[in-house]
This record gives structure tokens, sequence and C-alpha cells, in this order.
């Protein structure tokens, strides 16, 4: 059964005991205010049959009528409706008597001189025995018989009673009072089962769409939760469902291009020095290479082409291990400023073969220990000197390092004079297969997966790396690595485990 019925059912219930409830305290309303069940019955006489007499007050009219159908003359003796007249003052009625050649008796109970001409006509049918009529601001109810004296002459005998004009208009209205009483009810009901369905079944309903949706797996939706109740919330707690698994879904397809992408440079990479070392052995077998100089050289470009290749496919899978998170960084607490020493002097000799000069530019006071894979941070300065050294066009070429020290971190800066980065390339420098547009077709352009493999180092350590570049002046690359809290505390290349 849905809630929308269980939720029809239980209100249409609620109504229904509502109006019993309620019909039940108006009848004992009634009883208590008019003395007992006879009175209930009288009270629902009155106003259903037009019966304007109470029960006493009827049978003193059927007296009264058998006496003008048996025996009319009696009903001119005085004395006799003298009687009547009183029994039915017991019961605040009065009794008034006429014939057409004049009144016969009007009781002193009403004291209204008008009451004669307001009287109906006479109709000897008795089509209308009961009814009211009013005198001013005065209601009465009456009981009327017409009937003919022995001499022919029409008369009537009229038992009328007094009503209250309030008591009068409330006993006309109580009908339409009872029924748009019960009106309200229904209607209050009504709008109380519009609402309830409106703030439950509907966002249900729309819940149920949403699952619907996603179950054919369309997630380009959205559900706003419209209220603060625990359907909104759980509106709200959907909706956040449909954003992940977007995300997800969004994530999966750009996974999905990334790797179409990455196979595509791969081989477009590869395919480059393969074609190369393919011509020169295609030279040779061809006989070319006829003398052993031109032989020996044609080995060696197929050897630099082969070495080329070897450091590649190394960067490739350096660069995929890296970016699945499959290489485990092993961090130790090294002293920077010594770490760079090493590099420096182990680099200075290749570099001034090609007339670079590298030295410091700001060299802190040892020790500044920081958390570092050894291996890996020294393949992050390798590749960024490597840079600077390949986009060099000035005559006096000069790579400086610095080392900032700061309460937490400390800032590693390697700046060059060479050709500068365009600022439209800078955002992008870091992306695997990146080269920027100068670089493009020169022989010192690489793979561009240097700065790619270096900043998954950086992020690996936690740290953070950018680039500052000007074209025509030279390019600043800094990265950042967290100090040990032992720093002063210890020798220089302290090796201290760390497990994070
Ligand atoms: N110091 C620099 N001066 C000028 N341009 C630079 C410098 N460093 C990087 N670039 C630019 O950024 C690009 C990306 O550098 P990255 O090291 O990732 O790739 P690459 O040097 O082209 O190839 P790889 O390092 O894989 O051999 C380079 O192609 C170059 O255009
Ligand atoms: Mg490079």
């Amino acid at each position: 059964m849905s809630i929308r019925i269980k939720l029809l059912l239980s209100y249409t219930g609620m109504l229904l005991i509502s109006l019993l409830v309620f019909a039940m305290t108006a009848s004992l309303f009634t009883i208590a205010a008019t003395g007992d069940v006879h009175s209930l019955r009288d009270f629902y006489k009155v106003h259903y049959q037009l019966n304007p007499l109470t029960e006493q007050e009827e049978s003193i009219f059927l007296e009264l009528k058998y006496l003008a159908k048996n025996e009319p003359d009696r009903l001119q003796d005085q004395q006799l409706l003298k009687d009547f007249d009183f029994k039915l003052k017991t019961v605040r009625a009065g009794l008034y008597v006429r014939r057409e050649s004049g009144r016969i008796y009007q009781s002193y109970t009403f004291n209204q001189p008008e009451l004669g001409r307001h009287l109906p006509p006479y109709d000897l049918n008795n089509n209308q025995i009961r009814s009211t009529f009013n005198i001013g601001e005065r209601f009465y109810a009456y009981a009327k018989y017409d009937f003919p004296y022995s001499d022919g002459q029409k008369g009537s005998v009229f038992v009328i009673r007094e009503r209250s004009p309030f008591g009068e208009v409330t006993r006309k209205l109580l009908p339409a009072f009872v029924i748009s009483l019960a009106g309200i009810i229904v209607i209050f009901n009504a709008l109380l089962f519009r609402w309830i369905t409106r703030s439950v079944v509907k966002p249900l309903d729309r819940l149920r769409h949403s699952a619907e949706h996603i179950q054919r797996g369309n997630l380009q939706f959205s559900l706003e939760p419209n209220t603060k109740d625990e359907i909104g919330q759980l509106n709200a707690a959907f909706e956040n469902m449909r954003k992940r698994l977007q995300e997800s879904v969004q994530l999966r397809l750009e996974d999905e291009a990334n790797r179409k992408e990455l196979i595509s440079n791969i081989s477009h990479d590869l395919r480059t020095p393969i074609t190369n070392i393919k011509g020169y052995i295609e030279g040779i077998r061809d006989g070319v290479a006829d003398t052993p100089e031109k032989m020996n050289k044609y080995v060696n470009i197929i050897y630099s082409k082969a070495v080329d290749l070897d450091k590649l496919v190394d960067e490739l899978f350096l660069y995929s291990k890296l970016d699945l998170k499959q290489v485990p960084f092993t961090l130790v607490a090294v002293d920077i400023v010594d770490f760079l020493d090493d590099c420096i002097e182990e680099q200075r000799y290749v570099l001034e073969e090609k007339g670079v000069v590298i030295g410091w530019a700001h060299r802190p006071i040892p020790p500044v220990n920081v958390f570092a894979d050894l291996e890996k941070i020294k393949r992050t300065v390798l590749n960024i000197i490597g840079n600077a050294q390949n986009y060099m066009d000035k005559e006096h070429k000069n790579i400086h390092i610095s080392v900032h020290p700061e309460r937490e971190w400390v800032t590693v800066e390697i700046s060059d004079n060479g050709t500068g980065i365009p600022q439209e390339a800078l955002p992008h420098i870091f992306e695997r297969f990146y080269r920027a547009e100068a670089s493009r077709n020169s022989s010192t352009g690489g793979s561009g997966l240097g700065l790619a493999i270096a900043s998954q180092i950086i992020e690996g350590h936690g740290g953070r790396i950018w680039v500052e570049s000007e074209v025509g002046v030279g390019t600043r690359v800094f990265f950042t690595l967290r100090r040990t809290t032992y720093e002063g505390g210890e020798g220089r290349h302290g090796r201290q485990h760390s497990d994070y």
C-alpha cells in the first residue's frame, strides 16, 4: 500500500471520527441545555417538521382540534377556552380563537394587540397547520386548525407560542451551521492531507525519479533540497551522492582520455629515434657507410639515438610509476646545503665544459635539515639544472642556487639566465609531454617529462614547486621541502628515518 493511500485512509478515518465526535458533542450539549432526551427529540421535531410546539402544547392542541372537528360550537364557551388557555399558560403558550364575525378568545399571555392582524387567513383545507410569523421583532410559532361552526361561519383555533428571535435564527440556520462546520472539518482535513502529501510524498517521488535517472546512467540533473526536514536532508544526501558519482564518472572519463593521450605521445616520441636508428642501419646495410670513418659516424649516431631512447623509456617508466603512486618514498633527514654542495661539485665539470658557470647565490650556514628521498631529490635537481643548461642562449651562462630556510619549510631556488619561458606557457610546463614553443623544434627539446617528474617527486614529499620566468632574462625554479624537527641537534648527514 503506497504512503499516499495510507495517508488518505488515516485522514479519512480521522475525518469520520471527528464528525462522529462533533455530532455526539452537539447532541450532548443539546441534552444538557434542554434537559432530557425527549426534549432533544422535541428539538428535532421542532426543527425538521416545523412543529412549533412542545409535546404538552401539542397534546392540548390536539384536544382543541378534536373539539373543533366534533363539537365546534363549544369553542365559543369562554369558560372552556379560559381553562384551555390556563393549561397552555403553564407551558408558556397562549390560545387564540376567532370566527368570521369576530374574535372569540385571545390569551393575555402575549400582550400583543396586533396579533389578530398577523394571523393567516382561513383555510378549511388546513394545508399548513404549523408555521411561524413575526410582529416587529417578536417571533411567534403556532399550530392552527380551521373549521366551520354549526351555523356555517368559518372559525380558527390557534395555539401560539412566542419564541426568542435568536433561538429562531439559530434554529433556522442550524442545518447551514452544521453543514458548514462539517464542511470546515472536511476542508481542513483535505488541506492537511495535501500539505502532508506535498511535503512527504512529492519529495519522495522526486527522489525515486532521481534514482531512476541514475539507474539509467543519467547523472546530469540536480536535486534541490527545498526543505530542512528529514526528507530535505535525505534529498541533500542523495544529491551529494549524485555529485560524487558524477565526479568519479568524470574522473574516469578524464583518465581514459589521459591514457589515450599518453599512449599517443609515447608512440610519437618513441617513433622518432627508432626511425632514425632504422634509417642509419639501412644506410649501413645498403653500403652507404663505405669508409671506416663513415661507418664510425653512423655507429656513433645509432648509439646516441639508442641512448636517447633508453633515457626516454627510463623517464616514461619513472613518470608512470610516480603517476600511479607506485614509487615508495624513503624520507630521511638530510642537510640540504651539504647535499646541494655535492650536486654542484658533481655537475661543475660537465657544465664548465659547456661554458656554464654554476655556484651558490645564497648559502645558509649548514646544517639545514629536511626530510628527503635523496635519490629522487637528486633527480629533481638534475632535471632543473638540465633544463637551465639546455635552454641557455647567453654568452655568459650562469646557474645560481639559493636555499631559504623558513620556520617549517626550506625553499630551494635554482635560477638561470637562459631564454626564459613565455608567460602563456608557464601554467603548463609541469604537464607531461609539454614543451614550450621556443624549444619545440630545436635539438635541445627533450620529451617534456623532466618537470612533470620533478613536480611528482616534490608533491610526493608534501612540498610545492613553481616557476618564475621572464623571456630573455632567465628562469627561477623553486621547490620546498619540510624541515626536520631535529635541525641543529644532529650531525651532518644525520640519517633519521621518518614514516610519513
Ligand atoms: N630553465 C628553463 N628555461 C627556459 N625554458 C624552460 C626551462 N625549463 C623548462 N623550460 C621549458 O619548459 C618545457 C618543459 O620542460 P621539461 O623539463 O618538462 O621538458 P623538456 O626539457 O622539454 O624535456 P625533458 O626534460 O623530458 O628532456 C621545456 O620544453 C622548455 O620549453
Ligand atoms: Mg627538461
